[in-house]
């Protein structure tokens, strides 16, 4: 694994990039990521290309020995561009056009902007595309990132019925297969359709589930376009893209398949306090992050393409500015956080960024150095992280035990009609991998549709939409099955499946969802050690009841190796189900004290210490020591090569 930082050239003095670049190789980095956001600077005036600096900054870094990723300047289109084309930028949902001063203002589906993107995207590569310092491009920078997929703009609108019309062929189809008849809402044409953002009450399901495939196809044409440029121009070059947390806007899988590596940005602080976590994990992670968090994204964009290359394009170094609250992580974070990365197979590891901005939007966002150049609390720990690294040496490959499988859609149909507040496929996979990590087991997150060879025990926390190719391969799968609640609920636009649900997974279980209900705080069905809360269905089965509610409800049926939770996989709920069928998958799992967690790599077995106390591994954790003690500091990393 590399280390690496992302560098704006632009915003400090010439007279200090040398030294800057010294700097980096002195801490461990070898690659620089530059470029991302400096369309003004490259491209000053219509068609007036100021390439000089750009040169010298990459002719700089080269020198010094360090690699190159290039970012196209696409997520900052400059005022003059935007002036020429008001109507590029996006509309929100309430109808108002975004406004320049910031970034990513500029609307997907806009064809005018398109075509500058690719301009722009041409010129860069033409320039640099066979420079021996770049090694990566990077395109555009966090798609979606302010909340920028949806759009609802006059191109948005067009472009949009022209897709529903290649899907539909007709609209009596479309309103055939949108149960349209409901509240006379046929269309007699595509031209009649609009987006359904400012609908009086609710849009149709079906109408929101099309307008979000739709978005994401033109976030995916948006990025091939530039793809297909930058394999023009720059061969034998990867491709990334830096995706974000907790963040389901588009089809992330759609679009590795256009990828050689997929980025993410790593926050965990701030992911921490910014999605809904209990106030009690909150608190007690504010520094480290929640022990899931991470390592969740890490195992979710490992599997977005068959190849499994991905990178940490951003890493937290120190406080960020934009959650509520911006704690500074407990000294030894940014290492765990690094070699923690290492673990899940990460190529590079590149800390956001190299020196704090002492202007503009970031002021307050740490960087490895502070604003006058000295070091800041990050910089040791990653030139530690980079001596672990280099004595460690390769890992090797993580392990097959678990694959969770999560698709965009599931969560897109959760997002439209929750039908309970806080019911959403997203966070109950997220519930479910943490409740395989606390037993100290290693998943991986998938598409449906990957093969399953291998693996012991698949589950599908919540899974409305399953796809053919899914049953089929859940049919030739002999290990255990986990099937969440709303799986097979729903067919592709949004009706719920013939014969109901599980629908599609009726094939592998025998029974079906006559009622389903949600549930407010505090009205639940407690049972041994867990409790039904928030969604409940009801099935009538041939399966025998496996976890019972002291009142008698169902939380968990079983038929020979495939588990239906009626129960929404809350912790407790996970917990039991999945440990049951890790027993019965033959897998060793292990209890772990809160805040501990492992990850096997090869023959090796890291152990992470997330919590405020120090942690003792336990027992069944062996292995002799690579780096660490079996008791852990808050923060620290031990590693246990197999004996
Ligand atoms: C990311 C973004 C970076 C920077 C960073 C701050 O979302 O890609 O450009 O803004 O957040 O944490």
């Amino acid at each position: 694994m590399r280390l690496g930082c992302c560098y704006y050239p632009e915003h400090w003095p010439e007279n200090l990039w040398a030294e800057d670049a010294l700097r980096m190789v002195e801490t461990g980095l070898s690659q620089v990521r530059i470029g991302e956001f400096a369309w003004s600077r490259i491209e000053p005036d219509p068609g007036q290309f100021d390439w000089g600096w750009l040169d010298r900054a990459i002719e700089t870094l080269h020198s010094a020995g360090l690699e190159v990723i290039l970012g196209t300047p696409t997520a900052t289109p400059p005022k003059w561009l935007v002036d020429t084309m008001p109507d590029m930028v996006a509309t929100n949902e309430h109808g108002h056009a975004r406004v320049f001063g910031s970034r990513r203002h500029y609307c997907f589906s806009h064809r005018g902007y398109r075509a500058e993107a690719a301009r722009i995207t041409r010129a860069v590569a033409n320039r640099y595309g066979k420079h021996p310092a770049v090694v990566a491009w990077q395109t555009d920078n966090e798609y979606g990132c302010h909340d920028t997929v949806l759009s609802f703009s006059d191109a948005a609108r067009l472009a949009f019925r022209e897709w529903l019309a290649a899907r539909y062929g007709t609209a009596m189809d479309l309103n055939r297969a949108w149960g349209n008849v409901f509240w006379s809402m046929e269309y007699r044409s595509f031209d009649e359709i609009d987006l359904p953002g400012l609908t009086v009450t609710e849009a149709n399901p079906a109408h929101w589930l099309a307008f979000r495939r739709f978005a994401s196809d033109e976030v995916a044409a948006f990025n091939r376009s530039q793809v297909e440029i930058l394999r023009e121009l720059s061969p034998g070059r990867d491709v990334v893209h830096n995706y974000m947390g907790f963040f389901t806007e588009f089809d992330h899988h759609a679009i590795a398949s256009d990828l050689d590596v997929v980025g993410w940005d790593s926050y965990p602080l701030g992911f921490l306090d910014s999605f809904p976590f209990t106030e009690a994990d909150k608190l007690a992670y504010a520094r480290q992050g929640h022990p899931d968090i991470a390592a969740f994204h890490h195992d979710l964009y490992r599997g977005c393409t068959p190849s499994g290359r991905w990178s940490v394009l951003e890493q937290q170094p120190g406080p960020v500015n934009w959650a509520n609250h911006n704690p500074a992580p407990l000294p030894g974070m940014v290492r765990l956080w690094t070699l923690e990365a290492m673990a899940h197979g990460a190529e590079l590891v590149s800390y956001f960024r190299w020196r704090q901005f002492p202007q503009a939007q970031e002021q307050h966002h740490a960087g490895l150095l502070l604003p006058d150049s000295e070091p800041a609390l990050g910089l040791a720990e990653a030139a530690q992280s980079a001596r672990d690294i280099a004595m460690l040496g390769p890992v090797g490959d993580p392990p097959k035990q678990v694959a969770l499988i999560f698709a965009y859609d599931a969560d897109w149909v959760t997002k439209i009609q929750p039908q309970g507040k806080g019911v959403s496929a997203l966070w109950a996979t997220f519930s479910c991998y943490s409740a395989l990590r606390q037993l100290g087991l290693d998943i991986d997150i998938v598409p449906p549709g990957r093969p399953l060879d291998g693996y012991a025990l698949v589950a599908l926390p919540c899974l409305p939409i399953v796809p053919d190719c899914l049953v089929a391969e859940l049919k030739r799968f002999s290990g255990q099955i986990v099937i969440g609640p709303r799986s097979g609920s729903r067919d592709a636009d949004f009706a719920i499946s013939d014969g109901l649900p599980p629908g599609p997974l009726r094939a592998l279980f025998p029974g079906k969802v006559v009622r389903v209900e949600s549930l407010r705080p505090g009205l639940t069905h407690p049972g041994k050690d867990w409790e039904i809360e928030r969604w409940l269905e009801h099935l009538e089965t041939a399966a025998e009841p496996e976890m019972i509610a002291l009142d008698g409800t169902v939380a968990c049926w079983r038929h020979r190796q495939v588990r239906y939770m009626s129960a929404w996989p809350n912790q407790e709920v996970a917990h039991a189900v999945l440990a049951r069928a890790a027993k019965d998958a033959g897998l060793a799992t292990h209890a772990l004290p809160e805040g501990l967690r492992l990850r096997r790599a090869g023959e090796n077995t890291f152990a992470f210490n997330y919590s405020q106390t120090p942690v003792h591994l336990p027992d069944t954790v062996t292995g002799h020591l690579l780096l660490g003690q079996r008791t852990l500091h808050p923060a620290d990393v031990s590693i246990l090569k197999a004996n």
